[in-house]
């Protein structure tokens, strides 16, 4: 689409490719969110391209073919992963016959599957993938700041919209990626602890940037999972399964402007909507008396824009 931004004092007139970017799907009820959700955004938003991290899409756990083509299925354009991308063993035909479905790049040389490619959006716009895993607190894989950057080189001799899902713990090793990688991709964007972050800016040579997407699926509990057997896990250093939580699910992750025709972004928001409708949520927390809760949703509908 084209648009007219405004950006300290000047007017910029774009021709706008607007990304989706998904934070990582959990469960029965992060499919639930993507798949009720996803059309109200494409109607409200005008989404040109959907990426989603599924990394805990098949019951917390991995990707099977079932639930990613779930996800397809739902408006999905491509699905990235991390660190729990072996959970399942049947992630080798994705792996295998997926060309939509990424690993993390930095895995070392032979292993199969992408980690980096090019899908195409529905509009014909090219758009280049790079799904990143970091090492801090993380399984050593090899360098991400090298095979990210040379990714990124290759990619954009072909396209220029880049899109970096970086799946990293480490806050500090997130900002260093989209420090380094600025002005070579349109956005990086992490993912992983399920935590959605409050840092979203566009960096000095166009690079939008976010630390963590936050997750998609049950938000009452600890990230993803039911809280009494997660603190259990902390009290007893019992080592069970944990169980997925069940309400307040909401579909957590960014939208990215991006100039078509130059890659550089021009505005990132971070996005958290629950399956139930902000409007009537209102009227339940009217009807209930709850105007703390009144107000946390209206906080919700009005997301801080950045330029
Ligand atoms: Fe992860
Ligand atoms: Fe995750």
């Amino acid at each position: 689409m084209d648009t007219i931004y405004t950006s300290g004092g000047e007017v910029y007139h774009a021709a706008v490719f607007r990304i989706l970017f998904i934070g990582d799907i959990v469960g029965r009820p992060g499919r639930r969110a993507v798949r009720e959700i996803l059309p109200v955004l494409q109607e409200k938003y005008e989404i040109d391209f959907v990426i989603a991290n599924g990394e805990n899409s098949a019951h917390g756990a991995g990707h099977t073919v079932k639930t990613s083509n779930e996800i397809f299925d739902s408006g999905v354009h491509a699905i990235t992963s991390g660190d729990h991308l072996w959970d399942n063993r049947e992630v080798i035909q994705l792996l295998k016959n997926e060309p939509r479905f990424f690993r993390p790049l930095n895995y070392p040389s032979g292993v199969t599957g992408n980690g980096a490619g090019i899908v195409l959006a529905p509009n014909g716009i090219k758009v280049g993938i790079i799904n990143l895993q970091g090492r801090t607190f993380m399984k050593p894989l090899e360098n991400p700041f090298h095979a990210g950057m040379e990714a990124a080189t290759r990619l954009r001799k072909e396209v220029q919209v880049v899109f970096v899902d970086f799946h990293a713990e480490a806050t500090a090793e997130k900002i260093c990626m989209g420090r380094f990688l600025d002005g070579h991709v349109s956005a990086v964007v992490g993912t992983h602890t399920h935590v959605q972050t409050a840092d979203e800016s566009i960096f000095p040579k166009g690079t939008a940037y976010l630390s963590d997407a936050g997750f998609t699926g049950p938000h009452e509990g600890v990230i993803g999972r039911e809280a009494d057997q997660a603190i259990h896990r902390f009290l007893t250093a019992e080592s069970k399964r944990l169980e997925i939580a069940a309400r307040d699910v909401r579909l957590q992750g960014a939208l990215v402007d991006v100039d078509e025709t130059t890659g550089k972004a021009l505005k990132i928001q971070r996005i958290s909507e629950p399956v139930v409708s902000f409007e009537e949520q209102i009227r339940r927390a009217e009807a209930a008396k709850e105007s703390v809760r009144v107000s946390r949703i209206q906080d919700l509908i009005n997301p801080t824009l950045v330029f």
